[in-house]
């Protein structure tokens, strides 16, 4: 059985001597200043053993993995009928395109891109002031992560919303076609703020857990979804989680991820773990570099490609 702290180690040791690290984000003013050279990996074996190396406890701003866990609250919320509001299909576009959606009339592909998450948002949001669905979102992550000291980076919310005109295009866009139901404004409000939620590699980790052991967190034994849900999710997340860069992490990585502008990813090894890395440094589908590479490092070394060994 391979080491898992031992591989954790050597693969951050890697990570932190390499210096071709990708570029930073910048379209999110606040972004820009996150040092590059940082790195972290976290990962939550199935018995609940935590392995970390580098920057594992620094909190960055998890951006669009907050995207998995309003999907999961927004089909608690409304079951299937989600299905009407968002597609399920690779967008094979950038997470903020907006070229499909005059074709598909307002019905984005995906709720992982940016449109499809502002309608999962929207599913949120229905029938609570702004306030409220933010709380409910915050309070879901901190529940999965069974840590209460999760926060929002206000800056970071701030920042976005000031300068987030493609994300305000694409929500009116949709809005024009019905497709959201609740202010634009509310609906992009509760967005960034919840893009701007920051979490460490170790905290997120925790947070998959859920997903990684058929809709249960192991330790506490609760239920948070069903086994049929976790699956969908991760299916979800496989096929669309790197947007145009999905096919290249599954052929290199082969597992449901979900990235964030922020240079984090969440992953998931059903059945053997849940894992967490960050490098603020981006490719040109916006997804992490070094994340990536560091994750295929990590899934080569303990067989955990969901596509055979
Ligand atoms: O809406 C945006 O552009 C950001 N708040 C989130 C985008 C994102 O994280 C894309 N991921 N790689």
């Amino acid at each position: 059985m391979p080491d898992l702290q031992e591989i954790v180690h050597e693969i951050a040791d890697e990570m932190a001597r390499r210096d071709d690290r990708g570029d930073v984000a910048t379209y999110i003013p606040e972004l820009a200043h996150v040092d590059p050279a940082r790195f972290g990996l976290a990962v939550v074996a199935a018995d609940g053993t935590l392995a970390c190396g580098g920057d594992c406890d620094l909190p960055f701003s998890i951006q669009s993995i907050s995207k998995v866990f309003t999907l999961t609250l927004a089909l608690g919320l409304a079951g299937d009928s989600l299905w009407r509001r968002v597609g399920r299909e690779p967008s094979g576009n950038a997470f903020n395109s907006i070229v499909q959606l005059e074709l598909e009339k307002g019905v984005p592909r995906n709720p992982f891109i940016n449109a499809g998450a502002l309608a999962v948002t929207d599913v949120i949001l229905s029938g609570h002031p702004p306030r409220e669905a933010l709380g409910e979102i915050l309070r879901f992550i901190r529940f999965a992560a069974q840590d209460d000291s999760v926060f929002i980076d206000e800056s970071v919310a701030r920042s976005e919303k000031a300068t987030g005109f493609r994300n305000a295009a694409l929500a009116n866009f949709m809005k024009s076609f019905g497709v959201l139901r609740n202010p634009v404004d509310f609906v992009l409000g509760t967005y960034f703020h919840h893009c701007a939620i920051a979490m460490t590699c170790e905290q997120l980790a925790r947070a998959g857990r859920f997903l990684a052991h058929s809709g249960r967190n192991p330790d506490t034994g609760c239920s948070i979804v069903s086994a049929e849900r976790a699956r969908r999710i991760n299916a979800l997340m496989l096929t669309c989680g790197h947007y145009d860069g999905s096919g290249e992490f599954a052929y290199r990585v082969g597992l449901p991820g979900k990235s964030g502008v922020g240079g984090g990813i969440l992953a998931v090894a059903p059945g053997q773990a849940s894992i967490a890395v960050w490098s603020p440094g981006l490719d040109e589908s916006g997804n992490s570099h070094l994340g990536r590479i560091a994750l295929e490092r990590l899934a080569r070394r303990m067989k955990w490609s969901i596509f055979g060994q």
